[in-house]
Order: C-alpha cells, then sequence, then structure tokens
C-alpha cells in the first residue's frame, strides 16, 4: 500500500481521494477482512420523488446519471473483481442496491466467482410515498452478502451475537429500520446517506474487532464511522471532495463525543 497517498488519516481510520477504479488497484492483494460497497444505483434522471413532503426531481449527482444497460453491468463487474483481489480468502462483501442495480450485481458477483449467502431486504419503516401513484411505494432495498466461491474455506459469521440483537431469535433476512435518522445529518449532508443502524449490524454480524473494512464508494463515511466506534480498522475511497470533507468533519466530531 506504499504508493497510496491518504487524504486523511488518523488512529486506522484512512481516507483515500480518487476513482476506486484506479485507488483500488494499489491497496494489497488479500489485505481487507470485509467489504461493504452502496454503489452508485444509476437511477438519477428525469423521475421525481418525495422529500420532506416536497415534489423533487431524482437527481442525487453526476455520478448517479442513468446509463445503458450494458454499461452499467461492466461497472459493476469491473469495480467487483477489483474488489475481490483486494479481499481475503475468508473475507466477505456486502452490497447495497435497489431493482435499478441489484439483479446486474448479483449476477456480477457470481460471474465473479463470489457466491451469495443472503439476500437482505432492508425495508424502511418511513419510506416517502410515490407520488406518481403509477406503482406501488418502494419501501424497500437488497443488501446481497457474499463470499468467495471457494471449497473449505470459512467465513466469519458472528451468529451468536446477531440472535442475541434479535432477542433471543434467529436473525431473519428481513431488516426493518427507518430511514437516516436527521440527528446523522447533522454535519452536513450526502443524498444518498446510510442509515448508522444498518452498518452497525453489517459490522457485527461478520467482523471482530481490528479487523480492516473497506468501502469503495465512500460518500459520507457511514461504514467508516461505524467501523471504528466499533474498533474496526477502516479504508474509504471517495472520488468527491466534498464527501470526504464531510465523513472527516462526522469523525472528528464523534471522536470529541466520545472523549467528553
Ligand atoms: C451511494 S453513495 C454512498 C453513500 C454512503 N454509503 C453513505 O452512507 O454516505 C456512492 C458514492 O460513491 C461515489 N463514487 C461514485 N463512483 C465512484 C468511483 N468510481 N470512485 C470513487 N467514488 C465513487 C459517489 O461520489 C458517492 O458519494
Amino acid at each position: 500500500m506504499n504508493r497510496l497517498k491518504y487524504y486523511y488519516e488518523e488512529d486506522g481510520f484512512k481516507l483515500i481521494h480518487g476513482d476506486s477504479f484506479e485507488m483500488l488497484k494499489q491497496i494489497k492483494s488479500q489485505s481487507i477482512d470485509m467489504i461493504f460497497a452502496d454503489p452508485p444505483y444509476f437511477l438519477s434522471g428525469d423521475g421525481i420523488t418525495c422529500h420532506s413532503g416536497k415534489m423533487v426531481s431524482v437527481k442525487k449527482g453526476q455520478w448517479d446519471e442513468k446509463i445503458d444497460i450494458k454499461a452499467k453491468h461492466l461497472f459493476n463487474r469491473k469495480w467487483i473483481k477489483l474488489c475481490k483481489r483486494v479481499l481475503k480468502d475468508d473475507g466477505t462483501i456486502w452490497i447495497s442496491g435497489t431493482m435499478h442495480n441489484i439483479y446486474s450485481i448479483g449476477m456480477a458477483l457470481e460471474e465473479e466467482g463470489f457466491k451469495i449467502i443472503n439476500n437482505i431486504t432492508w425495508k424502511k419503516l418511513n419510506p416517502p410515498p410515490n407520488i406518481s401513484c403509477k406503482a406501488f411505494t418502494h419501501s424497500t432495498e437488497t443488501i446481497l452478502w457474499a463470499k468467495k466461491d471457494l471449497k473449505n474455506v470459512k467465513y466469519k459469521f458472528n451468529y451468536d451475537i446477531m440472535k442475541k440483537l434479535n432477542g433471543g431469535k434467529q436473525m431473519k433476512d428481513v431488516w426493518e429500520t427507518s430511514l437516516t435518522k436527521l440527528k446523522e445529518k447533522k454535519y452536513g449532508k450526502h443524498p444518498t446517506q446510510k442509515p448508522i443502524e444498518l452498518l452497525e449490524r453489517i459490522i457485527l454480524a461478520s467482523t471482530d474487532e481490528t479487523d480492516l473494512i473497506l468501502d469503495p464508494f465512500n460518500g459520507s463515511g457511514t461504514t467508516g464511522i461505524v467501523a471504528s466506534k466499533l474498533n474496526r480498522k477502516y479504508i474509504g475511497i471517495e472520488k468527491e471532495k466534498t464527501y470526504l470533507d464531510l465523513t472527516i468533519k462526522r469523525k472528528v466530531n464523534d471522536t470529541n463525543e466520545k472523549r467528553f
């Protein structure tokens, strides 16, 4: 990892500014215990949605604009392949998506030599209404959890912790949480910021303390914030500096809150 320059580095929490397609090549192979990725869903365009009671167009950012189906699949195969190289053989990868990209992701995972362990449905307790009234209210996202398709390699699953979290009953693959809480956005907003609660469950399920977690689409750094709170090491890659600065604000304030 010597050639890599970090945008921010503190106590096992590292941020890289750049394009994941280039940066992933510079990370040491088989060095990562777990990957969480929330890649572009490619859904921004002419559509409308409801935000805080107002009708707004679906425009998350240029990185999320619709592209054709073949380009989308090529994009997914490419970054998943790069992730496979850096992931340890007993490591796992979690990828979130919606109907706009999750079928391509599932197929890309299998094409690149992964085996899907679980198909988690994240049920949003407070989804925005469907103002077009032409379809059911979209209220779920899918998170695929996968391992390398290798024989005799045991991946990490903290079954007992999940059972305890679920009040002593086996944890199911439908997870209910609210959308990202406003207080999690107090240092700035990212259009697709994931809830802390979701990442807590993912990280607790598949890693131990001091494990190294990678997020190739860092955004506002939710994965890193939770990783650091739970004593895991973190590398986040993001091409927009504004989002890295937001991540640093979240990280520094979290550390200060812990201290005082
Ligand atoms: C869906 S968002 C991730 C949000 C994140 N999970 C959070 O909780 O804030 C995807 C992020 O990936 C970044 N991105 C898109 N393509 C990228 C690339 N090729 N390399 C690095 N970052 C990229 C975008 O700028 C965006 O911030």
